[in-house]
């Protein structure tokens, strides 16, 4: 008898321990504890599955600040977009697909892919965006071909052509203004970087915000040509050894605000190349290779990419 009791609660006591494990570590069984965090509830960008269901951890909507932190603070919101919608438009190539969200009439947010092509992450960064109250649409320079791995990207990235790249992001930016949208900004990443700064140059943007990225000179792209009516707000990591900051990201900055373009460089200390991918899931899981080492970027600095994206673009182009 005695033993019978001493089985069934060392019995309970296992399965209460297994249900807190697995709440600890997958988020599991959270609607039987009711531990995940509601609407408004400060969350990591870096945490899956802290939010309740139909959340995601994300920036506020209206955060205020210059770029100060602690006023854009991520927190759990309903997601009012779920997946971007395929989309051709008119360009030199007959038509170019892309990818679009967000409401027509809003101010809009062109988004250049990484050399990877247009894969999960930089639509899930899309959408991020697209979140703060923007239509997005991403060009995709590949035309559906997509790389996982690094040899892949490299030669997918090294057979683009970049005239007919550019005119793919003059013709998207065209597309965006005459189906409803007033303002457009365009924002990318890694190679898209370099290719926003080459959308500041030829498209008529409102906007540009280059990460990580500058188009070399056999592009046709000089970011120094880039109209002083066009602001740009350049993101680097201090330890980014594609980009590095004394050697390529600052003698481009200098030449380009020796003549006179309107740039705002903001470097961040330690952390690597392609740090914004950080913010989305399939981000992270490009990041580290597909494999479960990735080293989290410091995200307080992330956060801060974040808040000084959302803060420049609302200044640029939401008014
Ligand atoms: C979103 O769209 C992509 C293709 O554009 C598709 O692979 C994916 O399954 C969709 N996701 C959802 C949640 O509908
Ligand atoms: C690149 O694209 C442009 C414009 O579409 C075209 O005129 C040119 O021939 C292309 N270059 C190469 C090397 O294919
Ligand atoms: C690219 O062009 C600029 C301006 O003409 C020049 O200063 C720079 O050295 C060139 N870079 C390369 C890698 O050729
Ligand atoms: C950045 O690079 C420096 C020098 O290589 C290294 O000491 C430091 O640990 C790196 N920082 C991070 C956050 O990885
Ligand atoms: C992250 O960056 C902030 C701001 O530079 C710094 O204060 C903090 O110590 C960093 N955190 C880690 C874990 O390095």
């Amino acid at each position: 008898m005695t033993t019978l009791r001493t089985l069934t609660l060392t019995v309970i006591v296992a399965v209460v321990a297994c249900l807190v494990q697995a709440k600890e570590s997958y988020g599991f069984g959270r609607s039987l504890l009711q531990t995940c965090k509601k609407s408004g509830d400060r969350c990591s960008l870096y945490a899956t599955s802290e939010c309740c269901d139909g959340l995601v951890c994300t920036m506020p909507l209206e955060c205020t600040s210059k770029g100060d932190r602690s006023e854009c603070l991520p927190e759990c919101r309903k997601q009012t977009l779920s997946n971007l919608t395929r989309i051709e438009y008119p360009s030199n190539s007959g038509t170019t697909p892309g990818f679009e969200g967000g409401k027509k009439y809003k101010p809009a947010v062109v988004v250049m892919q990484e050399w990877w092509g247009v894969n999960d992450a930089i639509k899930q960064t899309a959408l991020h965006i697209a979140e703060q109250g923007y239509r997005v649409l991403i060009p995709d320079l590949y035309r559906g071909r997509v790389a996982v791995e690094r040899m892949e990207a490299i030669g997918l990235s090294s057979d683009l052509n970049w005239t007919r790249g550019i005119d793919d992001v003059v013709k998207a930016v065209e597309y965006l203004r005459r189906t409803g949208s007033k303002k457009v900004a365009i924002i990318g990443f890694c190679q898209g970087g370099g290719m926003a700064l080459c959308g500041a140059q030829f498209a008529r943007v409102d906007a540009a915000l280059p990460f990580y990225g500058i188009p070399s000179n056999f592009t046709g792209c000089n970011p120094r040509l880039i109209p002083r009516s066009v602001p740009v707000q350049a993101h680097f990591g201090t330890n980014d050894t594609s980009f590095p900051i004394t050697t390529r990201v600052m003698p481009l900055v200098d030449s380009m605000r020796a003549a006179s373009v309107d740039i705002k460089l903001y470097l961040y200390d330690g952390l690597p190349h392609a740090f914004f991918n950080a913010i989305t899931p399939a981000g992270r899981l490009l990041m580290s290779g597909g494999s479960s080492n990735f080293k989290f970027p410091n995200e307080t600095l992330v956060t801060l990419a974040f808040s000084r994206t959302t803060n420049f673009l609302r200044l640029h182009i939401r008014h």
